[in-house]
């Protein structure tokens, strides 16, 4: 579809749609929904919604409301675990400051939970994923890991209080890393999630027509996740993504297996990936200082557009 007020649609595999309402505002638009990745139905409820809010945030905009979207089987487990999961999806929903307008149910044989949502952006401080610059700093806000973690949880390879920290990291909202990156100058952004750290880049170095640089020993990981990756916990994903990246990425022969698959890890609720010039990247760092997660992974190189340096 062509509309002049479609200012991000889907050609360029960017984070959430804009659509101009008016000379200054913008609709930031987005919808995200999976099945369960933890146990507990009240963690996946705020992770869901954390997901879906991810999209807004990386676009630099501010969402304000949501419906949410769930598929259940009621007659099997009961409206109590439903009633847990839209419990924790409302929580994020609260901490975020937006208002849940309603949604929609239908019976399902698996549990499936997300939302729609719509948040405004001031239509001159857009940040899509193309605009990254040569000489550009590449930040991330989230540690990576996510999928070999839930996957190793599945298979009884860890215990809850091993996965953790990864829940506490997916039900984290992005918004301090958005508000924090469009103070300093943001150049482009997107956040990483299914199609994993080196995927998500690769989609930012086509859109801006560059090549990107990413340091692996400086990309954080959750505690583990080399160690069960070598015990073969990798999702299907993950697996997937690591072929479908080998076309556009270039690994340094110190970069071992582990740490590859580690890289295109199928995420859930992840980190921002920021393009920003280097002062504006150590003001970002200073003001989410606190997070603890936040880290320089790598930088924007002059081309050729599209490819992945790992090194
Ligand atoms: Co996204
Ligand atoms: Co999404």
């Amino acid at each position: 579809m062509t509309d002049p007020n479609v200012l991000v649609g889907h050609s360029t595999s960017d984070d959430a749609g804009v659509y101009r309402i008016s000379r200054d505002l913008s609709l930031v638009q987005t919808v995200d929904f999976f099945t369960p990745v933890v146990d507990d139905p009240y963690d996946f409820g705020r992770i869901a919604a954390a997901n879906a809010l991810s999209d807004v945030y990386a676009m630099g905009g501010v969402p304000i409301t949501a419906l949410n979207i769930v598929a259940f089987p009621v007659a099997e487990l009961g409206t109590e675990i439903l009633a847990r999961i839209l419990e924790g999806g409302a929580a994020v929903a609260t901490e975020a400051g937006v208002v849940i307008l309603g949604g929609h149910t239908i019976k399902d044989d698996e549990p499936k939970y997300g939302m729609a949502v719509t948040g405004t952006i001031r239509n001159e401080r857009i940040v899509r994923n193309g605009g990254a610059r040569p000489g550009d700093l590449l930040l991330l806000s989230k540690p990576v890991g996510t999928g070999i973690l839930t996957t190793a949880r599945k298979r009884d390879l860890i215990d809850d209080d091993a996965l953790a920290p990864a829940i506490v990291q997916m039900a984290r909202l992005n918004d301090r890393a958005s508000r924090a990156m469009l103070e300093h100058g943001v150049h482009a952004a997107t956040d990483v999630t299914g199609y994993g750290l080196i995927g998500h880049a690769g989609e930012m170095a086509r859109a801006s027509g560059v090549a990107l640089a990413i340091d692996a020993n400086r990309v954080p990981l959750f505690e583990g996740v080399l160690d069960l990756i070598a015990q073969g916990a990798v999702p299907g994903g993950t697996r997937d993504n690591l072929a479908d990246h080998a076309s556009f990425t270039q690994y340094a022969e110190t970069v071992g297996e582990a740490q590859r698959i580690a890289l295109s890890d199928a995420q859930t609720s992840g980190g921002l990936l920021i393009a920003i010039a280097a002062d504006g990247a150590q003001r970002v760092l200073d003001a989410l200082a606190d997070l603890g997660t936040v880290a320089v992974i790598g930088e924007v190189l002059d081309g050729p557009s599209g490819a992945i340096v790992v090194r």
